[in-house]
């Protein structure tokens, strides 16, 4: 499925740069476009590199929510705006009055004219999270000759994205820096590390795998490998590097020793995730609903002016349980080191 026994995660939200996964791809590693986040034009331009070098790479995707948001987690999201006042008068930020209606283009993140444009102009591979494209996509792209791949947290939810026809699965612990790629409740939280929970989904489904979560090392990576992946997906180990998109407050927050944990929360955005404990987390990790992308844009304005002024604290730091081993540099080099490890 993937030539290289270690993959860059795509990471959108401006991580992932054309420079980034192709000077991962230049040093032997399978690499991503970001699509999430992106509209269907800014992803064509995000593609075109990747497109003119040729060869193997793949483009991920979110899968949107499909129906409104459940009637209690719209009052939590109410309760929040207003718990968020008072970040909004520091930060000199204004919430925004309307949030995208959420049956609209932007709330589902323009997922049909995403998936017009890769089936109109095929890519090698497509990647999902957040949920399972429905069968019919799968179908539809593999027709096109891509291969398909689902993200997957738990053994439910890996019999459930085999079931639509995937080629492939990214198995995803929560040691993962960034957005959990969780669709179904009660996620096996207790899981052991990647390479236990890797183990688990191995035993219940014959696709290949990829595990992907907390890997900063290459020892970490050849055990995810000796329990039955057959690649590895690095995100945080990459956030750093020299060709990484990540603001510059983000790539040093990651080095400093002031911060001294991760934790997930669903204060930036509604959806779970893993990011360096800051106050913005320590405030509002509590109380934020579930109500992704309702969060999301919500805190946007809040996120843009805490980054503007240099306010760590404010903004997302995503960053995996690994965090401390992420290094600096071409990513060339760090692709380089797991490989020469493996
Ligand atoms: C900054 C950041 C952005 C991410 N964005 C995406 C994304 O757009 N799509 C996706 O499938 N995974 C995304 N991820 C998750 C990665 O695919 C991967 O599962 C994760 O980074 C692995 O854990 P690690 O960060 O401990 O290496 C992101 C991770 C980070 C750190």
């Amino acid at each position: 499925m993937f030539a290289s026994p270690i993959i860059v995660a795509p990471m959108a939200g401006g991580t992932t740069t054309p420079e980034l996964a192709l000077a991962a791809r230049g040093a032997g590693a399978f690499a991503y476009a970001a699509g999430g986040y992106r509209s269907a034009e800014s992803l064509a331009e995000h593609l075109a590199p990747l497109r003119a070098a040729g060869g193997d790479f793949g483009v991920n995707l979110f899968v949107p929510r499909s129906g409104p948001l459940a009637s209690g987690d719209a009052s939590s999201l109410a309760r929040y705006r207003l718990e968020l006042a008072g970040d909004a008068e520091r930060l000199g930020a204004e919430l925004p009055a309307e949030l995208p209606p959420a049956d609209g283009p932007r709330a589902r993140d323009y997922w049909d004219e995403k998936l017009d444009l890769l089936l109109h102009d095929p890519v090698p591979l497509v990647s999902f999270t957040f949920g399972l494209a429905p069968e019919p996509v799968v179908t539809a792209l593999r027709a096109k000759g891509t291969r398909v791949v689902a993200s997957v947290t738990s053994v439910a939810e890996a019999l459930a994205a085999a079931a639509t026809g995937v080629d492939a699965l990214v198995v995803q612990h929560s040691d993962a820096g960034g957005h959990s790629a969780a669709f179904l409740p009660g996620a096996e939280r207790a899981a052991p590390g990647v390479a236990g929970l890797v183990a688990r989904v191995r035993a219940a489904v014959g696709l290949p795998l990829v595990g992907a979560g907390g890997i900063g090392d290459a020892a970490t990576a050849k055990a995810v490998l000796a329990a039955g992946a057959e690649a590895v997906q690095l995100g945080t180990a990459v956030l750093r590097s020299d060709e990484s998109g990540a603001r510059a407050l983000h790539k040093d927050a990651l080095a400093d020793p002031a911060y001294t944990a991760t934790g997930v929360t669903r204060a930036f955005t509604g959806r779970a995730a893993r990011a360096l404990v800051n106050g913005f987390v320590r405030d509002h990790s509590a109380n934020a609903p579930h109500a992704y992308p309702e969060v999301h844009f919500l805190t946007g304005p809040l996120r843009a002016a805490a980054a503007a002024a240099g306010d760590r604290e404010s903004v997302n730091l995503w960053a995996g349980t690994a965090w401390q081993k992420a290094a600096a540099g071409p990513v060339a080099g760090i692709v380089e080191g797991f490989l020469r490890m493996l």
